[in-house]
Protein backbone atom coordinates (compact mmCIF):
# COMPACT_ATOMS: atom_id res chain seq x y z
CA UNK A 1 0.00 0.00 0.00
CA UNK A 2 1.63 3.37 -0.80
CA UNK A 3 1.77 6.03 1.52
CA UNK A 4 -0.74 8.31 0.54
CA UNK A 5 -3.57 5.48 0.25
CA UNK A 6 -2.77 4.64 3.91
CA UNK A 7 -3.31 8.80 5.00
CA UNK A 8 -6.20 8.92 2.93
CA UNK A 9 -7.56 5.22 4.80
CA UNK A 10 -5.91 6.64 7.85
CA UNK A 11 -8.73 9.84 7.39
CA UNK A 12 -11.43 7.55 6.60
CA UNK A 13 -10.87 5.40 9.80
CA UNK A 14 -10.79 8.78 12.12
CA UNK A 15 -14.06 9.89 10.41
CA UNK A 16 -15.52 6.48 11.37
CA UNK A 17 -14.44 6.89 15.10
CA UNK A 18 -15.80 10.36 15.33
CA UNK A 19 -19.14 9.27 13.93
CA UNK A 20 -18.98 5.88 16.16
CA UNK A 21 -18.73 8.20 19.48
CA UNK A 22 -21.43 10.48 18.26
CA UNK A 23 -23.72 7.41 17.79
CA UNK A 24 -23.04 5.89 21.08
CA UNK A 25 -24.03 8.93 22.94
CA UNK A 26 -28.09 7.57 21.57
CA UNK A 27 -29.32 4.34 22.80
CA UNK A 28 -31.28 4.39 19.00
CA UNK A 29 -27.67 4.49 17.01
CA UNK A 30 -25.43 3.22 19.41
CA UNK A 31 -25.92 -0.04 17.14
CA UNK A 32 -24.73 2.31 14.23
CA UNK A 33 -22.00 3.85 15.97
CA UNK A 34 -20.90 0.36 16.97
CA UNK A 35 -20.47 -0.58 13.38
CA UNK A 36 -18.57 2.58 12.28
CA UNK A 37 -16.10 1.99 15.12
CA UNK A 38 -15.66 -1.84 13.94
CA UNK A 39 -15.21 -0.47 10.13
CA UNK A 40 -12.84 2.04 11.31
CA UNK A 41 -11.04 -0.26 13.17
CA UNK A 42 -10.63 -2.29 10.29
CA UNK A 43 -9.48 -0.31 7.95
CA UNK A 44 -7.11 0.74 10.46
CA UNK A 45 -5.48 -2.16 11.45
CA UNK A 46 -5.28 -3.31 7.40
CA UNK A 47 -3.89 0.01 6.27
CA UNK A 48 -1.37 -0.19 9.24
CA UNK A 49 -0.13 -3.54 8.48
CA UNK A 50 -0.33 -3.47 4.72
CA UNK A 51 1.43 0.07 4.97
CA UNK A 52 4.54 1.49 4.28
CA UNK A 53 6.11 0.54 7.56
CA UNK A 54 5.97 -2.53 7.84
CA UNK A 55 7.84 -4.94 5.99
CA UNK A 56 7.54 -8.50 4.95
CA UNK A 57 9.49 -9.49 7.40
CA UNK A 58 7.02 -8.25 9.84
CA UNK A 59 3.91 -9.96 9.11
CA UNK A 60 4.43 -13.57 10.82
CA UNK A 61 4.49 -11.78 14.01
CA UNK A 62 1.96 -9.22 13.25
CA UNK A 63 -0.39 -12.63 11.91
CA UNK A 64 0.51 -14.47 15.16
CA UNK A 65 -0.28 -11.44 17.24
CA UNK A 66 -3.23 -10.95 15.85
CA UNK A 67 -4.29 -14.52 16.13
CA UNK A 68 -3.41 -15.00 19.76
CA UNK A 69 -4.97 -11.07 20.94
CA UNK A 70 -8.37 -11.67 18.62
CA UNK A 71 -8.67 -15.51 20.49
CA UNK A 72 -8.21 -14.08 23.88
CA UNK A 73 -10.46 -11.26 23.50
CA UNK A 74 -12.90 -13.20 22.10
CA UNK A 75 -12.88 -15.21 24.75
CA UNK A 76 -12.67 -12.98 27.46
CA UNK A 77 -15.79 -10.91 25.80
CA UNK A 78 -17.73 -13.75 25.59
CA UNK A 79 -17.31 -15.29 29.08
CA UNK A 80 -17.28 -11.95 30.73
CA UNK A 81 -21.08 -11.38 32.34
CA UNK A 82 -22.48 -7.96 32.15
CA UNK A 83 -21.60 -7.04 35.40
CA UNK A 84 -18.02 -7.96 35.48
CA UNK A 85 -17.51 -5.22 32.49
CA UNK A 86 -16.02 -2.68 34.54
CA UNK A 87 -13.39 -5.33 35.43
CA UNK A 88 -12.45 -6.54 32.02
CA UNK A 89 -12.56 -2.60 31.08
CA UNK A 90 -10.11 -2.09 33.80
CA UNK A 91 -7.74 -4.81 32.37
CA UNK A 92 -7.94 -3.31 29.30
CA UNK A 93 -6.97 -0.39 29.75
CA UNK A 94 -4.34 -1.72 31.60
CA UNK A 95 -2.65 -3.02 28.22
CA UNK A 96 -3.06 -0.27 26.37
CA UNK A 97 -0.37 1.19 29.46
CA UNK A 98 1.85 -1.27 29.03
CA UNK A 99 2.38 -1.23 25.37
CA UNK A 100 2.70 2.38 25.50
CA UNK A 101 5.57 1.40 27.85
CA UNK A 102 7.33 -1.31 25.65
CA UNK A 103 6.94 0.97 22.47
CA UNK A 104 8.80 3.56 24.45
CA UNK A 105 11.38 1.18 25.51
CA UNK A 106 11.68 -0.32 21.87
CA UNK A 107 11.78 2.96 20.35
CA UNK A 108 14.39 4.61 22.38
CA UNK A 109 16.50 1.13 21.96
CA UNK A 110 15.79 1.51 18.20
CA UNK A 111 18.62 2.58 16.35
CA UNK A 112 17.11 2.61 12.46
CA UNK A 113 15.86 5.80 12.75
CA UNK A 114 18.75 8.61 13.77
CA UNK A 115 17.26 11.81 15.11
CA UNK A 116 19.75 14.49 15.72
CA UNK A 117 19.50 17.99 17.42
CA UNK A 118 15.67 19.51 18.89
CA UNK A 119 14.16 16.64 16.77
CA UNK A 120 16.06 14.07 19.19
CA UNK A 121 15.05 16.24 22.14
CA UNK A 122 11.43 15.84 21.13
CA UNK A 123 11.39 12.15 20.72
CA UNK A 124 12.91 11.48 23.53
CA UNK A 125 10.84 13.57 25.24
CA UNK A 126 8.03 11.70 23.40
CA UNK A 127 9.30 8.46 25.54
CA UNK A 128 10.01 9.83 28.58
CA UNK A 129 5.80 11.17 29.04
CA UNK A 130 4.57 8.41 27.05
CA UNK A 131 6.29 5.66 29.37
CA UNK A 132 5.37 7.78 32.35
CA UNK A 133 1.65 8.35 31.27
CA UNK A 134 1.81 3.83 30.39
CA UNK A 135 3.34 3.07 33.22
CA UNK A 136 0.52 5.10 35.62
CA UNK A 137 -1.82 3.47 33.41
CA UNK A 138 -0.73 -0.04 33.88
CA UNK A 139 -0.55 -0.03 37.63
CA UNK A 140 -3.00 2.08 37.97
CA UNK A 141 -5.63 -0.60 35.84
CA UNK A 142 -4.31 -3.50 37.56
CA UNK A 143 -5.27 -2.39 40.84
CA UNK A 144 -8.47 -1.41 39.90
CA UNK A 145 -9.06 -4.51 37.98
CA UNK A 146 -8.35 -6.03 41.83
CA UNK A 147 -10.79 -4.05 43.66
CA UNK A 148 -13.73 -4.34 41.42
CA UNK A 149 -12.95 -7.63 41.34
CA UNK A 150 -12.94 -8.31 44.83
CA UNK A 151 -9.23 -9.48 44.58
CA UNK A 152 -8.32 -5.98 46.68
CA UNK A 153 -10.05 -4.67 49.01
CA UNK A 154 -12.22 -1.51 48.56
CA UNK A 155 -10.92 0.25 51.64
CA UNK A 156 -8.99 3.53 50.50
CA UNK A 157 -5.45 2.84 51.78
CA UNK A 158 -4.60 6.60 53.07
CA UNK A 159 -0.83 6.33 53.72
CA UNK A 160 0.79 8.93 56.06
CA UNK A 161 1.84 12.13 54.20
CA UNK A 162 0.76 10.73 51.02
CA UNK A 163 0.59 14.21 49.38
CA UNK A 164 4.02 14.48 49.70
CA UNK A 165 4.61 11.10 49.02
CA UNK A 166 3.50 12.03 45.32
CA UNK A 167 4.71 15.69 45.12
CA UNK A 168 8.42 13.87 45.70
CA UNK A 169 7.43 11.33 43.50
CA UNK A 170 6.76 14.18 40.48
CA UNK A 171 10.06 15.92 41.53
CA UNK A 172 11.88 12.44 40.98
CA UNK A 173 10.36 12.03 37.93
CA UNK A 174 10.97 15.65 36.64
CA UNK A 175 14.83 15.59 38.12
CA UNK A 176 15.14 12.08 36.11
CA UNK A 177 14.04 13.55 33.22
CA UNK A 178 16.47 15.99 33.16
CA UNK A 179 18.88 13.33 33.41
CA UNK A 180 17.41 11.31 30.43
CA UNK A 181 17.30 14.13 28.24
CA UNK A 182 20.77 15.37 28.94
CA UNK A 183 22.54 11.67 28.53
CA UNK A 184 25.12 11.12 26.09
CA UNK A 185 24.05 7.21 24.80
CA UNK A 186 21.14 4.62 24.84
CA UNK A 187 23.08 2.86 27.97
CA UNK A 188 23.72 5.81 30.26
CA UNK A 189 20.05 7.00 29.55
CA UNK A 190 18.42 3.71 30.34
CA UNK A 191 19.06 4.22 34.29
CA UNK A 192 16.79 7.58 34.56
CA UNK A 193 14.31 5.79 32.61
CA UNK A 194 13.94 2.86 34.35
CA UNK A 195 13.75 4.45 37.80
CA UNK A 196 10.94 7.16 36.32
CA UNK A 197 9.42 3.69 35.36
CA UNK A 198 9.43 2.26 38.54
CA UNK A 199 8.12 5.75 40.58
CA UNK A 200 5.70 5.94 37.84
CA UNK A 201 4.32 1.96 38.37
CA UNK A 202 4.55 3.21 42.15
CA UNK A 203 2.12 6.50 41.40
CA UNK A 204 -0.65 4.62 40.17
CA UNK A 205 -0.69 1.99 42.53
CA UNK A 206 -0.38 4.60 45.01
CA UNK A 207 -3.04 6.48 43.16
CA UNK A 208 -5.66 3.84 43.00
CA UNK A 209 -4.76 2.22 46.51
CA UNK A 210 -6.21 5.56 48.30
CA UNK A 211 -9.60 5.89 46.48
CA UNK A 212 -12.41 4.34 48.32
CA UNK A 213 -14.74 1.19 46.31
CA UNK A 214 -17.73 3.91 46.18
CA UNK A 215 -15.26 6.26 43.85
CA UNK A 216 -14.10 3.18 41.58
CA UNK A 217 -16.64 3.96 38.85
CA UNK A 218 -15.05 7.65 38.13
CA UNK A 219 -11.38 6.22 38.50
CA UNK A 220 -12.03 2.95 35.71
CA UNK A 221 -13.35 6.04 33.14
CA UNK A 222 -10.16 8.15 34.22
CA UNK A 223 -7.88 5.08 33.32
CA UNK A 224 -9.64 4.82 30.08
CA UNK A 225 -9.22 8.17 29.48
CA UNK A 226 -5.40 8.08 30.59
CA UNK A 227 -5.24 4.56 28.25
CA UNK A 228 -6.18 7.57 25.46
CA UNK A 229 -3.30 9.82 26.21
CA UNK A 230 -1.19 6.83 26.54
CA UNK A 231 -1.74 5.32 23.33
CA UNK A 232 -1.65 9.76 21.72
CA UNK A 233 1.87 9.63 23.44
CA UNK A 234 2.53 6.13 21.28
CA UNK A 235 1.35 7.82 18.29
CA UNK A 236 3.94 10.17 18.95
CA UNK A 237 6.65 7.71 19.70
CA UNK A 238 6.12 6.01 16.25
CA UNK A 239 5.07 9.08 14.24
CA UNK A 240 1.50 7.60 13.42
CA UNK A 241 -1.41 10.26 12.76
CA UNK A 242 -3.87 7.84 13.72
CA UNK A 243 -3.05 6.48 16.88
CA UNK A 244 -2.26 10.09 17.94
CA UNK A 245 -5.66 11.16 16.73
CA UNK A 246 -7.67 8.25 18.13
CA UNK A 247 -5.57 8.11 21.62
CA UNK A 248 -6.89 12.08 22.04
CA UNK A 249 -10.52 10.98 21.16
CA UNK A 250 -10.53 8.60 24.03
CA UNK A 251 -8.54 10.46 26.28
CA UNK A 252 -10.54 13.53 26.18
CA UNK A 253 -14.23 11.53 25.96
CA UNK A 254 -12.79 9.80 28.82
CA UNK A 255 -12.25 12.57 30.87
CA UNK A 256 -16.10 14.40 29.92
CA UNK A 257 -17.42 10.43 31.12
CA UNK A 258 -15.65 10.98 34.19
CA UNK A 259 -16.88 14.84 34.46
CA UNK A 260 -20.11 13.48 33.93
CA UNK A 261 -20.16 10.25 36.45
CA UNK A 262 -18.41 13.03 38.99
CA UNK A 263 -21.67 15.22 39.10
CA UNK A 264 -24.31 12.02 38.87
CA UNK A 265 -22.44 11.08 42.06
CA UNK A 266 -22.29 14.72 43.18
CA UNK A 267 -18.36 14.57 43.52
CA UNK A 268 -15.86 16.73 43.33
CA UNK A 269 -13.27 15.40 40.52
CA UNK A 270 -10.27 16.68 42.48
CA UNK A 271 -11.48 15.35 45.53
CA UNK A 272 -11.95 11.68 43.39
CA UNK A 273 -8.38 11.46 42.11
CA UNK A 274 -7.21 12.97 45.87
CA UNK A 275 -8.48 9.84 47.44
CA UNK A 276 -9.69 8.49 50.77
CA UNK A 277 -13.77 8.61 49.71
CA UNK A 278 -15.65 5.42 49.83
CA UNK A 279 -15.92 2.58 52.74
CA UNK A 280 -15.16 -1.16 51.49
CA UNK A 281 -18.76 -1.79 50.35
CA UNK A 282 -19.45 -3.86 53.22
CA UNK A 283 -20.18 -1.84 56.56
CA UNK A 284 -22.82 0.74 56.53
CA UNK A 285 -21.54 4.26 56.57
CA UNK A 286 -24.22 6.18 57.64
CA UNK A 287 -23.85 4.42 61.56
CA UNK A 288 -20.68 6.43 61.69
CA UNK A 289 -21.67 9.74 59.68
CA UNK A 290 -26.43 10.11 59.55
CA UNK A 291 -28.76 9.21 61.43
CA UNK A 292 -30.24 5.48 60.98
CA UNK A 293 -33.42 5.90 59.47
CA UNK A 294 -36.32 4.14 61.88
CA UNK A 295 -39.89 3.17 61.42
CA UNK A 296 -41.84 -0.09 59.60
CA UNK A 297 -41.26 -1.97 56.69
CA UNK A 298 -44.45 -2.88 55.08
CA UNK A 299 -43.98 -6.14 52.79
CA UNK A 300 -46.13 -6.98 49.87
CA UNK A 301 -46.54 -9.96 47.84
CA UNK A 302 -46.01 -10.31 44.03
CA UNK A 303 -50.24 -10.75 43.93
CA UNK A 304 -50.46 -7.24 45.39
CA UNK A 305 -48.30 -5.56 43.22
CA UNK A 306 -49.95 -6.96 40.58
CA UNK A 307 -53.10 -5.63 42.03
CA UNK A 308 -51.56 -2.12 42.25
CA UNK A 309 -49.82 -2.44 38.93
CA UNK A 310 -53.26 -3.04 36.92
CA UNK A 311 -55.04 -0.49 39.16
CA UNK A 312 -52.56 2.23 38.05
CA UNK A 313 -52.50 4.52 34.87
CA UNK A 314 -49.14 6.10 35.35
CA UNK A 315 -45.82 3.57 36.56
CA UNK A 316 -42.17 4.63 36.37
CA UNK A 317 -39.85 1.25 36.92
CA UNK A 318 -36.37 2.08 38.08
CA UNK A 319 -34.39 -0.55 37.66
CA UNK A 320 -30.85 -0.99 39.27
CA UNK A 321 -28.53 -3.30 39.80
CA UNK A 322 -30.38 -5.87 41.22
CA UNK A 323 -32.03 -5.96 37.71
CA UNK A 324 -29.04 -7.01 36.24
CA UNK A 325 -27.94 -9.40 38.21
CA UNK A 326 -31.22 -11.55 38.93
CA UNK A 327 -31.28 -10.79 34.70
CA UNK A 328 -34.78 -9.75 35.03
CA UNK A 329 -34.89 -7.29 32.14
CA UNK A 330 -36.89 -9.69 29.87
CA UNK A 331 -39.45 -10.12 32.15
CA UNK A 332 -39.45 -6.47 32.98
CA UNK A 333 -40.35 -5.79 29.41
CA UNK A 334 -43.14 -8.49 28.86
CA UNK A 335 -44.63 -6.68 32.50
CA UNK A 336 -44.23 -3.34 30.23
CA UNK A 337 -45.78 -4.80 27.31
CA UNK A 338 -48.82 -6.27 28.84
CA UNK A 339 -49.50 -3.07 30.96
CA UNK A 340 -48.83 -1.16 28.10
CA UNK A 341 -51.55 -3.43 25.79
CA UNK A 342 -53.84 -2.28 29.16
CA UNK A 343 -53.43 1.33 28.62
CA UNK A 344 -51.29 1.68 31.76
CA UNK A 345 -48.89 4.62 30.53
CA UNK A 346 -45.17 2.58 31.19
CA UNK A 347 -41.74 4.70 31.73
CA UNK A 348 -38.67 3.89 32.74
CA UNK A 349 -36.27 6.23 35.07
CA UNK A 350 -32.75 5.68 34.65
CA UNK A 351 -29.69 7.19 36.69
CA UNK A 352 -26.48 7.96 35.57
CA UNK A 353 -24.95 5.90 37.82
CA UNK A 354 -27.18 2.79 37.98
CA UNK A 355 -26.09 -0.56 37.50
CA UNK A 356 -21.93 -0.67 37.69
CA UNK A 357 -20.98 0.94 34.47
CA UNK A 358 -22.10 4.04 32.34
CA UNK A 359 -25.41 2.90 30.26
CA UNK A 360 -25.40 -0.79 32.17
CA UNK A 361 -29.48 -0.10 32.40
CA UNK A 362 -30.11 1.24 28.76
CA UNK A 363 -28.02 -1.75 27.94
CA UNK A 364 -29.94 -4.20 29.24
CA UNK A 365 -33.45 -2.49 28.84
CA UNK A 366 -32.65 -2.24 25.05
CA UNK A 367 -31.22 -6.10 24.75
CA UNK A 368 -35.07 -6.79 26.06
CA UNK A 369 -36.12 -4.70 23.35
CA UNK A 370 -37.75 -2.28 25.74
CA UNK A 371 -39.04 0.98 23.14
CA UNK A 372 -36.26 3.71 23.59
CA UNK A 373 -39.07 6.43 23.78
CA UNK A 374 -40.20 4.82 27.14
CA UNK A 375 -36.31 4.98 28.73
CA UNK A 376 -35.92 8.41 30.17
CA UNK A 377 -33.09 10.39 31.76
CA UNK A 378 -33.26 10.83 35.74
CA UNK A 379 -33.40 14.59 34.95
CA UNK A 380 -36.15 13.77 32.12
CA UNK A 381 -38.50 12.45 34.68
CA UNK A 382 -37.62 13.44 37.70
CA UNK A 383 -40.41 16.27 38.16
CA UNK A 384 -43.24 13.27 37.42
CA UNK A 385 -42.93 10.68 40.51
CA UNK A 386 -46.21 13.38 41.72
CA UNK A 387 -48.46 12.48 39.14
CA UNK A 388 -47.09 8.76 38.93
CA UNK A 389 -48.97 5.81 41.14
CA UNK A 390 -46.12 3.31 41.25
CA UNK A 391 -42.80 3.52 40.94
CA UNK A 392 -41.67 0.32 40.48
CA UNK A 393 -37.43 -0.05 42.24
CA UNK A 394 -35.90 -3.23 41.14
CA UNK A 395 -33.00 -3.85 42.78
CA UNK A 396 -32.40 -0.42 43.07
CA UNK A 397 -30.87 1.35 46.03
CA UNK A 398 -28.64 3.81 46.52
CA UNK A 399 -30.10 5.85 43.19
CA UNK A 400 -33.47 6.27 45.04
CA UNK A 401 -32.28 7.03 48.25
CA UNK A 402 -33.91 10.01 49.83
CA UNK A 403 -31.04 10.59 52.29
CA UNK A 404 -28.93 12.03 49.65
CA UNK A 405 -31.32 15.23 49.64
CA UNK A 406 -32.45 14.78 53.52
CA UNK A 407 -29.39 13.78 55.35
CA UNK A 408 -26.87 16.40 55.28
CA UNK A 409 -24.67 14.16 57.05
CA UNK A 410 -25.86 11.44 54.60
CA UNK A 411 -22.15 10.05 52.82
CA UNK A 412 -24.24 10.01 49.74
CA UNK A 413 -25.86 13.71 50.76
CA UNK A 414 -26.63 15.89 47.44
CA UNK A 415 -26.07 13.18 45.14
CA UNK A 416 -29.02 13.57 42.38
CA UNK A 417 -31.36 10.65 43.04
CA UNK A 418 -34.51 9.53 41.47
CA UNK A 419 -37.38 11.02 43.92
CA UNK A 420 -39.58 7.57 43.56
CA UNK A 421 -41.03 8.07 47.42
CA UNK A 422 -42.75 11.24 45.29
CA UNK A 423 -45.03 8.77 43.61
CA UNK A 424 -48.56 7.56 45.28
CA UNK A 425 -46.69 4.42 45.77
CA UNK A 426 -43.37 3.35 45.64
CA UNK A 427 -42.65 -0.69 45.47
CA UNK A 428 -39.10 -1.82 45.85
CA UNK A 429 -37.90 -4.87 44.89
CA UNK A 430 -35.58 -6.89 46.59
CA UNK A 431 -33.89 -9.32 48.47
CA UNK A 432 -33.75 -8.33 51.80
CA UNK A 433 -33.04 -4.79 53.86
CA UNK A 434 -29.54 -4.84 53.02
CA UNK A 435 -27.59 -1.34 51.64
CA UNK A 436 -26.41 -0.92 48.39
CA UNK A 437 -22.88 -0.27 46.74
CA UNK A 438 -22.22 2.87 48.52
CA UNK A 439 -23.37 0.89 51.95
CA UNK A 440 -25.53 2.95 53.56
CA UNK A 441 -28.96 2.65 55.25
CA UNK A 442 -32.35 4.01 53.11
CA UNK A 443 -34.96 5.57 54.45
CA UNK A 444 -37.26 4.94 51.52
CA UNK A 445 -37.67 1.53 52.81
CA UNK A 446 -39.65 3.00 55.70
CA UNK A 447 -41.72 5.73 54.52
CA UNK A 448 -45.23 5.03 54.63
CA UNK A 449 -45.95 5.31 50.82
CA UNK A 450 -43.02 2.80 50.00
CA UNK A 451 -44.27 -1.15 50.09
CA UNK A 452 -40.83 -3.77 49.58
CA UNK A 453 -41.38 -6.74 47.64
CA UNK A 454 -38.93 -9.25 48.83
CA UNK A 455 -37.11 -11.83 46.69
CA UNK A 456 -35.08 -12.00 44.13
CA UNK A 457 -36.07 -9.77 41.49
CA UNK A 458 -36.39 -12.29 38.46
CA UNK A 459 -38.46 -14.94 40.50
CA UNK A 460 -40.72 -11.99 41.92
CA UNK A 461 -41.07 -10.24 38.28
CA UNK A 462 -42.13 -13.75 36.76
CA UNK A 463 -44.93 -14.21 39.35
CA UNK A 464 -46.10 -10.55 39.07
CA UNK A 465 -46.30 -10.99 35.33
CA UNK A 466 -48.12 -14.79 36.17
CA UNK A 467 -50.59 -12.73 37.91
CA UNK A 468 -50.96 -10.32 35.75
CA UNK A 469 -52.04 -12.44 33.12
CA UNK A 470 -54.19 -14.34 35.00
P1 LIG B 1 -27.07 -0.55 44.53
O1 LIG B 1 -27.19 0.68 45.34
O2 LIG B 1 -25.77 -1.25 44.52
O3 LIG B 1 -28.21 -1.54 45.04
C1 LIG B 1 -28.49 -2.71 44.37
C2 LIG B 1 -29.48 -3.50 45.20
O4 LIG B 1 -29.85 -4.61 44.41
C3 LIG B 1 -28.89 -4.04 46.47
O5 LIG B 1 -29.29 -3.27 47.58
C4 LIG B 1 -29.39 -5.48 46.53
O6 LIG B 1 -30.20 -5.67 47.68
C5 LIG B 1 -30.25 -5.62 45.28
N1 LIG B 1 -30.06 -6.91 44.62
C6 LIG B 1 -28.91 -7.57 44.39
N2 LIG B 1 -29.16 -8.73 43.77
C7 LIG B 1 -30.50 -8.81 43.61
C8 LIG B 1 -31.38 -9.77 43.04
N3 LIG B 1 -30.91 -10.92 42.51
N4 LIG B 1 -32.69 -9.51 43.03
C9 LIG B 1 -33.16 -8.38 43.57
N5 LIG B 1 -32.39 -7.44 44.13
C10 LIG B 1 -31.07 -7.65 44.15
O7 LIG B 1 -27.46 -0.30 43.01
P2 LIG B 1 -28.03 0.99 42.28
O8 LIG B 1 -29.19 1.55 43.02
O9 LIG B 1 -28.17 0.59 40.87
O10 LIG B 1 -26.89 2.06 42.42
C11 LIG B 1 -25.66 1.92 41.79
C12 LIG B 1 -24.55 2.10 42.78
O11 LIG B 1 -23.36 1.57 42.21
C13 LIG B 1 -24.27 3.54 43.10
O12 LIG B 1 -23.83 3.67 44.43
C14 LIG B 1 -23.15 3.91 42.12
O13 LIG B 1 -22.37 4.97 42.56
C15 LIG B 1 -22.36 2.61 42.14
N6 LIG B 1 -21.59 2.34 40.93
C16 LIG B 1 -22.05 2.74 39.73
C17 LIG B 1 -21.33 2.48 38.61
C18 LIG B 1 -21.85 2.97 37.31
S1 LIG B 1 -20.91 3.76 36.33
N7 LIG B 1 -23.09 2.77 37.00
C19 LIG B 1 -20.15 1.72 38.68
C20 LIG B 1 -19.74 1.23 39.94
C21 LIG B 1 -20.49 1.56 41.06
P3 LIG B 1 -30.41 -7.13 48.31
O14 LIG B 1 -29.04 -7.66 48.58
O15 LIG B 1 -31.23 -6.90 49.51
O16 LIG B 1 -31.13 -7.93 47.27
Amino acid sequence: MTSSLATVSYIGATILFILSLGGLSNPETARRGNLFGIIGMAIAVVATVFGPRVTAAGYAWIIGALVVGGAIGLVAAKKVQMTQMPELVALMHSLVGLAACLVGFASYVDTSIEFTGAEKAIHEMEIYIGILIGAVTFSGSIIAFGKLSGRIGGKPLLLPARHWLNLIGLLVVIWFGREFLHAKDIQSGMTPLIIMTVVSLLFGIHMVMAIGGADMPVVVSMLNSYSGWAAAATGFMLSNDLLIVVGALVGSSGAILSYIMCRAMNRNFISVIAGGFGTGGGAPAAAAGGEQPQGEVVSVSALETAEMLREAKNVIIVPGYGMAVAQAQHTVYEITKLLREKGVNVRFGIHPVAGRMPGHMNVLLAEAKVPYDIVLEMDEINEDFPQTDVAMVIGANDIVNPAAQEDPQSPIAGMPVLEVWKAHTSIVMKRSMASGYAGIDNPLFYKENNRMLFGDAKKMLDEVWAALKA
